[in-house]
């Protein structure tokens, strides 16, 4: 009776908290706390999923005064930005024996890559050398696939970054974690201590310095927190810089794909336009030029919901292909199409997805992308992320079961666009768009795509768009926020969340291991000691820990835990149910839906309480 006591009163006040109250969920950082506003966005119809996660991206930009932590537009934020916006400059007016490098894990490292790709473009554009380099845990595999494990290793965070500055003088060292949590980037971090002659290290998160993850890092003497910590004091006399606003938690606690992600590329925009107009336009970088850029993202939110109906229609069409066992498939152009396949890479974590559920092509691949290791078409299948790779491997099975969105945009070559889409609907009449251009802009072909496709997300962008701006920011954010929303929503509609919690993530490193402890504690009610063991049993296969399975460290148990699907719900069973675990699996396999899995077990739960 307990168990179940605890549960309906976790919900109960969840529901009726504030999240930056000091009582509300008290021994969770923010970026793991769940939202109070998506408490039923699993039992919701598609278009109130999209209205509930506007509001939750729209807390990003929430301006309260006497708030409790430091927010997107905060004065402190601000500061910060121009500071190192100066430090940016200084290395483009004088980029000789200097670098900048942006460094994360996961969705993090993938927009590290994403910047500095974009950056370096426009600097080579205007013929200046580039100065931007990026670091991604577990390498260039890790930008399309996931590869959660490195996120682990600090030793290699430090080695990498040894690496890429090797012979620079002056090293300007962005890590970002939106938990301030992964062991790799406080390899980094430390590192940079160690070395103050070359390298500034700037730390971009989403938690207030006190909540950074202070678990022991095997190995090592230092936790995220004690970098943290070191990094405040520097940061004094401007020897380190913090950029760590807070969002609110995220519509699906922990997954900071979404808001984590999309503030991410907000700053580092900021950042990085306020430098490059400095030094190419002579623009200087001033406090108020840096808060109006942010609120022009608050902006692309506003233009972007309010295509609410659009949005809603297309996760609907995802959420059927994903319900029927089929497929959801990005096909871009260009610096769109990495935005699918940085979504897509996401949902094998966050959800337990296949790599098939939802895939990404963009164009020439890879090499059109511009990574460090070329080619990584040659590591597999799961890498082939071509146009081409697309006509061979899954075109040819396609069917209306399957959905497809076309992310393009005017100044894509639109030609193209209609030649892929008059090929893909010979195959299925489920293919969507989404089309950004200008006001005022046509493309010939656009009609004909319109035909082709059942629906499309026409954005119209104003032509006068503030100065400091490129109006392909502003595309890019759009698609972000769409593609998270259509592929969360997905997997809400096939059942891979449980209340605003995901139920089906993948236990395949140290964070995503307690973020699971968490979970079957919160859910079971049980103690953090009951719910570890039934996580190994999980993970194990077995009934009984044996003595060898006790003395493993959290690496053999997060790789052996890579092999097995639905850990999470399996634990979750077993715990509230006494199954074993063939039982529990069997239990799983009968009912596929995971959070009716779930919703079943809690209810005989309740009603054996009841009995007693
Ligand atoms: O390990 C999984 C993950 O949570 C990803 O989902 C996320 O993108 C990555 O870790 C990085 O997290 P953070 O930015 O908090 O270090």
């Amino acid at each position: 009776m307990a168990t179940v006591a605890k549960t309906e009163g976790i919900k109960a006040f969840s529901a009726t908290h504030d999240w930056e109250s000091a009582d509300y969920e008290p021994t969770l950082p923010v970026s793991e706390m769940s939202n109070p506003l998506t408490r039923n966005i699993d039992r919701a119809p598609a278009s109130s999923i999209v209205k509930m996660l506007q509001a939750c991206d729209a807390q990003m930009f929430q301006e309260k005064s006497g708030a409790a932590y430091e927010r997107l537009l905060s004065d402190q934020v601000a500061k910060s930005l121009m500071e190192v916006a100066k430090r940016v400059q200084l290395i483009l007016k004088n980029p000789q024996d200097s670098l900048i490098v942006l460094s994360g894990c996961g969705t993090s490292g993938r927009l590290a890559f994403f910047i500095t790709s974009g950056f370096n473009r426009e600097l080579r554009r205007l013929n200046h050398s580039a100065v931007c380099s990026y670091i991604i845990a577990g390498g260039d595999r890790a930008l399309f696939s996931s590869q959660e494990a490195t996120e682990d290793d600090p030793i290699s965070g430090a080695l990498s970054l040894k690496k890429v500055s090797e012979g620079k003088k002056r090293v300007l060292f962005i890590g970002i974690s939106c938990g301030l949590s992964a062991p790799f980037v406080a390899g980094q971090l430390d590192f940079c201590l160690q070395h103050p002659d070359v390298y500034t290290p700037v730390l971009v998160g989403f938690n207030p310095t006190h909540q950074a993850r202070n678990e022991p890092i095997p190995g090592c003497t230092f936790t995220f927190h004690s970098v943290v910590t070191k990094m405040r004091e520097l940061a004094k006399m401007q020897k380190a810089f913090l950029i760590n606003p807070v969002l609110g938690p995220e519509a699906i606690s922990g997954s900071s794909r979404m808001k984590g992600g999309s503030a991410t590329k907000i700053l580092l925009e900021v950042v990085f336009s306020a430098a490059h107009a400095a030094n190419f336009s002579r623009t200087p970088i001033t406090y108020n030029g840096i808060l109006q850029h942010m609120r022009s993202y608050g902006k692309v939110l506003d233009i972007t919901y309010s295509q609410t109906e659009g949005i809603a229609a297309l996760m609907e069409a995802a959420g059927r292909s994903l319900q029927c066992g089929r497929g959801l498939c990005y096909l871009s152009w260009g610096f769109l199409g990495l935005l699918g396949l940085i979504d897509a890479s996401e949902c094998k974590p966050t959800f337990g997805a296949d790599y098939k559920d939802i895939q990404g092509f963009v164009g020439g691949g890879c090499k059109e992308l511009g990574s460090k290791e070329g080619d990584l078409n040659l590591m597999g299948a799961e890498s082939g992320i071509a146009h081409i790779d697309f006509l061979h491997n899954v075109l040819p099975c396609l069917t209306d079961k399957d959905t497809v969105l076309l992310l393009y945009s005017h100044s894509d070559d639109v030609d193209e666009v209609a030649k892929l889409a008059r090929r893909v609907r010979e195959k299925t009449s489920n293919m969507h768009a989404v089309y950004h251009q200008t006001d005022g802009d046509t493309a010939a072909q656009q009609g004909e795509i319109n035909k082709l496709c059942s629906s499309t997300l026409n954005f119209i962008w104003p032509q006068a768009t503030p100065a400091s701006m490129g109006l392909q920011h502003m595309w890019e954010l759009s698609t972000k926020l769409v593609l998270n929303a259509v592929s969360t929503g997905a997997h809400i509609l096939k059942g891979k969340v449980y209340q605003n919690y995901m139920i089906d993530l993948q236990v395949t490193n140290s964070k995503l291991y307690c973020r699971a402890t968490c979970l079957l504690q919160r859910l079971s009610g049980h103690p953090k000691s009951l719910c570890e063991e039934a996580l190994l049993k999980a993970i194990y296969q077995v009934d009984k820990l044996t003595e060898d399975i006790m003395t493993c460290n959290l690496t053999t148990h997060t790789h052996t835990a890579r092999k097995v699907k639905k850990v999470v719900p399996l634990a979750l069973v077993c715990l509230l149910t006494g199954y074993s675990i063939k039982e529990a699996q069997s239990h799983l396999e009968q009912k596929p839906i995971v959070r009716e899995a779930v919703e079943a077990c809690l209810r005989e739960q309740t009603l054996f309480s009841g009995s007693l």
